[in-house]
């Protein structure tokens, strides 16, 4: 079975479609790590940005980490997360942006310490879910004020019903991700994009 397969067949026997558009996928992405899926994901996603001279992963705190390290692995590049509201934490010399969360109705800062993005760096961003897309929107922002070169992001599960990965895609910005659902419904029905 190919990574993509295994993911998405992993989705339709473990993962929870709740009410409000929310997939819950804890017992191997989000709470309970599946490691061995996680590496055949970070091989797919290697495979797909080979040649793109990839330098680091820039990912978000907490639940992208995972997925993001495995995919360090495999490209052999250093893996950076954004904290949340911890400016204060990293002293003034930080890259920030500012995350409006539909999902879970807040905003909140990101932020990234200069030590570890420069100009010289192509980033590939990397990130568990995708659905309106504020947090990529964020770590894209991030990217562009440290002056280094976007080479694309590269997502788990994008849910393309709610818009974010066009609304990133129309930004010229490319996104590869590796199960895209097009449709959940109150029966726990998941529809994948062919
Ligand atoms: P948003 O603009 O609605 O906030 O959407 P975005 O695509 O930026 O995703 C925001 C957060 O919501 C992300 O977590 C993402 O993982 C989570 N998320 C969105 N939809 C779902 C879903 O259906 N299932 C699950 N399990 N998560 C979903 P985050 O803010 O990075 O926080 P964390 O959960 O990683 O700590």
């Amino acid at each position: 079975m190919s990574e993509i397969e295994l993911l998405k067949t992993r989705i339709l026997k473990d993962g929870k479609a709740l009410p409000g558009n929310i997939l819950k996928v804890d017992s191997f992405l989000n709470h309970q790590l599946d490691v061995m899926l996680l590496h055949e994901m970070g091989k797919e996603i290697a495979a797909r940005f080979k040649g793109d001279g990839v330098t680091k992963i820039l990912t978000i705190e907490a639940s992208g980490i995972a997925v993001a390290s495995l995919c360090g692995l495999v490209m052999e590049v250093p893996v950076v997360f954004a904290k949340k509201n911890q400016t204060a934490n990293l002293g003034g010399d930080v890259y920030s942006a500012s995350v409006e969360s539909f999902t879970h109705n807040r905003t909140y800062n990101i932020c990234v310490s200069k030590k570890y993005l420069s100009s010289a760096d192509r980033i590939l961003l990397v990130d568990d879910f995708l659905a309106n897309g504020r947090a990529l929107l964020g770590l894209s922002q991030i990217v562009e004020e440290a002056g280094a070169e976007l080479v694309g992001a590269a997502i788990a599960i994008e849910k393309g019903f709610q818009g974010g990965g066009d609304m990133i895609r129309r930004k010229g910005i490319r996104v590869e991700s590796l199960a895209i659902i097009d449709k959940m419904d109150d029966e726990g029905n998941i529809t994948f994009r062919a």
